[in-house]
């Protein structure tokens, strides 16, 4: 493979082929769960170097592994372990190209952090409204290719709804410019949709147009104690008919989650007492601090008097509104701190949430005694991080890697019943391709294969992740 190296090297410069020295950051996904090799790991700078990388492997037979921030949940963005993949890192790629107020739209490069558009936005006084807790490392690259969701999904939507037209590099080293900022544009197949959430199996993203929105003139936010998650989902009814889109997130919190946050990150603020659940309201509102306030804390109280909460605060300052977005943001490293777990990104209808939480709980209690329940999520969405830790005093990995299997079948036999999704907003990647492959539907399976064949016959592209 030297003629390969070479031939990489001669595409974007000696200096961004790196073979050699610590290369973990690329090779360990973000749980520690796939620790891969490469071939290389290669760093373009540009969409004509991302052309020649592509060219490069293809006249080699090499498969290709893009990457963004690493960040994902589902390994799919760090090579095997056979040492014969091209990692391809898109983080030197992070300009914002154009920004384009009055179309209300911005196109920027793939390997852009998603917190530096958030703050190229708000410094034109505009919103990109993507938001999850990675958002300091993730890509928006990264968070097209798995349709990323996160904490605003309720009001704007995931990634794909965020997203207007993409530039990519096919497995055919062609540019496909497709960086439209229209609205409406019916020519043919949506080939961006296509793209969008396909964690890198027919492409690599190197641009993109994004949608923006006006900045509300106040955000909002509170905290609710609960006793029931039925009441959390009457919550959620109550709030969208008062608040209607001014509802811009409704996160949901079990106690035995913000428990693991109290445990390991000890110096964070509590603003409420202790309660079988939490709930994290945000309201953004175009008219300003009174009428927000006014409406917000309405809400609250006809909560409070209807008996659906049974305490709250709201928070009177950023600061305030900062901790308890803390909190929720904690729970994903409260658990990585308490050892590995076995997660499980679901998506129900709202209403199937506390009769699927009741049943699955009691059965998952039955089959493996002592298991403790991590459960928290976008509950405005639909969708639940329902994680199962291992018993006190039983070691976390050795649990995973005995029990992963029967418990998620106990799971996602489960979601199907409800009629949820087993794959909510973290993807596919390679830990849930046998997942994917035993419950999708086999006319589904059969187009997307269909799909992939067309578009990368040699199977270069992300090989092994999703199909
Ligand atoms: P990577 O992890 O690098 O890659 C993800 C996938 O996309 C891989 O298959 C990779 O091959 C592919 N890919 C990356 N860049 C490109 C590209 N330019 N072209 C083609 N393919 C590419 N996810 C949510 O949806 N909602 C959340 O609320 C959320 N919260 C999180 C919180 C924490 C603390 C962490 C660690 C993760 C969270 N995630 C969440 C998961 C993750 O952050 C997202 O999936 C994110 O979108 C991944 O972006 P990335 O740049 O890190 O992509
Ligand atoms: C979140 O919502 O915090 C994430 O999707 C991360 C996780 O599931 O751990
Ligand atoms: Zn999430």
């Amino acid at each position: 493979m030297t003629g390969l190296r070479d031939a990489l090297r001669a595409a974007v410069g000696e200096r961004q082929v790196l073979t050699d020295g610590d290369l973990s950051a690329w090779q360990i996904d973000q749980r520690r769960r796939y620790h891969g090799r490469a071939l290389a790991v290669v760093r373009p700078g540009s969409t004509a170097e991302v052309v020649a990388v592509v060219k490069a492997c293809a006249a080699h037979g090499a498969a290709i592994v893009p990457q963004g921030g690493n960040t994902g949940m589902v390994g799919g963005s760090v090579p095997d372990a056979s040492g014969t993949q091209v990692l391809l890192s898109l983080t030197r790629m992070n300009a914002v190209r154009q920004i384009d107020a009055a179309n209300l739209t911005m196109t920027v490069d793939a390997g852009c952090v998603l917190q530096t558009l958030q703050e190229a936005a708000a410094a034109q006084g505009l919103l990109f409204a993507l938001s999850l807790a990675a958002e300091g490392s993730c890509t928006i690259g990264g968070n097209l290719s798995t349709n990323a969701g996160g904490t605003q999904v309720l009001r704007y939507g995931n990634a794909r709804e965020l997203c207007l037209g993409l530039e990519v590099v096919t497995p055919a080293g062609e540019v496909w410019n497709g960086l439209s900022g229209l609205r409406k544009d019916n020519t043919g197949y949506d080939l961006r949709d296509l793209f969008i959430g396909s964690e890198g199996t027919l492409g690599i993203i190197t641009g993109a147009t994004l949608k923006l929105h006006p900045q509300p003139a106040a955000v909002m936010t509170a905290l609710a104690a609960l006793t029931t998650l039925d009441a959390a989902v009457r919550l959620l009814q109550l709030a969208q008919a008062r608040l209607g889109a001014g509802l811009t997130g409704f996160e949901v919190m079990g106690e035995f989650a913000l428990g693991l946050v109290r445990k390991h990150f000890r110096q964070l603020a509590q603003p409420l007492p202790r309660a079988p659940w939490m709930v994290l309201l945000e309201q953004s509102d175009s008219e300003g601090e009174a009428h927000a306030r006014g409406q917000f804390e309405g809400l609250l109280e006809a909560a409070l008097e209807a008996g659906l909460i049974t305490d709250a605060a709201v928070a009177e300052s950023i600061q305030q509104s900062n901790v308890m977005w803390h909190l929720r943001e904690s729970i994903p490293l409260a658990q990585v701190e308490e050892g590995s777990n076995i997660k499980h990104d679901i998506s129900l209808p709202v209403s199937a949430i506390p009769s699927f939480v009741a049943a699955t709980d009691a059965a998952l209690m039955h089959s493996f005694p002592g298991i403790r329940l991590v459960n928290f999520g976008h509950l405005g969405d639909g969708n639940l991080h329902y994680n199962v830790q291992a018993p006190v005093g039983v070691d976390p990995a050795r649990f995973l890697r005995d029990n992963e299997h029967a418990v998620n079948e106990l799971v996602y036999d489960a979601v199907a019943r409800h009629h949820g999704s087993f794959s909510a907003e973290h993807g596919i990647g390679a830990l849930k391709r046998d997942e994917l492959a035993q419950r999708k539907s086999p006319v589904a399976l059969g187009m997307m294969r269909a799909i992939k064949a067309a578009l990368d016959p040699q199977n270069l592209m992300n090989p092994g992740r999703v199909l």
